[in-house]
């Protein structure tokens, strides 16, 4: 039977981050995902009283790593963070690059290199566990902006978070779910799984619930941003056609101007 090591609280930041404190308690380990904050995480932790071990990073981007700074100077943990941002995050302890296998929270974590939201994006995906730390590369029903990136190296960022298994749950950057699955909704008005999912999403957030974490495997039917190369999907809608690189930057560029 399958068990699970890993508890991962989410913990809001700003008006829409999410920061993730992953807590191992066979190990006594605990680490924190894209602290953009530090005063939330803080809170948090004094309430379980647990001590943070480690950082981790998936880019430079100051709603990700703001808290980095007070939480170091306090607990004294372990920073891990991309390689590509050695001279932009500061402090990092252990540099990390694409498929390398390390340990976030006592458990194996492979990293994927995901450029395109930003040139250094790393994703964190823990295959034993099951779950994905996405950064601002893949949202619910959506991905993030390409800031640094090209298009193309994106899409083939997406493609490699699509490759993993169905019944990966993601954990992503943002609560951008809503507005994303607006968008997703007006190219793609008749898919019965993207109603489905919009009803849960609209329940949940009347609560005042986070949408995350998602299931990748739905993910793949419903995420307009993951089936570029998807031809029934492609004929379905009405945008200029093209290679699905090409198909993809359209898509995304819409969504910009939505
Ligand atoms: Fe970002």
């Amino acid at each position: 039977m399958w068990v699970k090591m890993l508890e991962i609280n989410i913990i809001e930041a700003f008006s829409d981050n999410y920061i993730y404190l992953i807590r191992n308690e066979t190990k006594n380990i605990t680490s924190v995902v894209d602290p953009g904050e530090s005063a939330p995480v803080i809170r948090f932790l004094k309430s379980k009283g647990w001590h943070l071990d480690e950082i981790v990073n998936t880019h430079h981007h100051h709603d990700h790593i703001g808290g980095n700074t007070e939480l170091l100077e306090i607990y004294k943990s372990k920073l891990i963070g991309p390689v590509y941002d050695q001279n932009r995050i500061s402090n990092i302890d252990i540099l990390v690059s694409d498929n390398e296998l390390i340990n976030v929270a006592g458990v194996k974590t492979k990293v994927i290199h995901t450029p395109g939201h930003t040139l250094g994006h790393v994703c964190f995906y823990m295959e034993d566990e099951k779950c994905l730390f996405s950064g601002d590369t893949m949202f619910y029903l959506g991905c993030g902006r390409v800031f640094e990136g090209t298009m193309d190296q994106m899409w083939s960022s997406l493609l490699r978070l699509r490759f993993l298994p169905n019944d990966t749950l993601v954990y992503c950057g943002h609560e951008y779910t809503s507005s994303n699955a607006k968008f997703a909704k007006h190219i793609d008005p008749n898919n019965k799984l993207l109603d489905d999912a919009i009803v849960e999403i609209k329940n949940k957030r009347e609560k005042g619930l986070p949408t995350i974490p998602f299931e990748l495997g739905t993910e793949k039917n419903i995420n307009p941003f993951l089936r570029a190369d998807d031809q029934k999907f492609i004929d379905s809608i009405n945008l200029k056609k093209s290679n699905p690189e090409k198909f993809f930057s359209t898509m995304r560029l819409k969504k910009d101007n939505f």
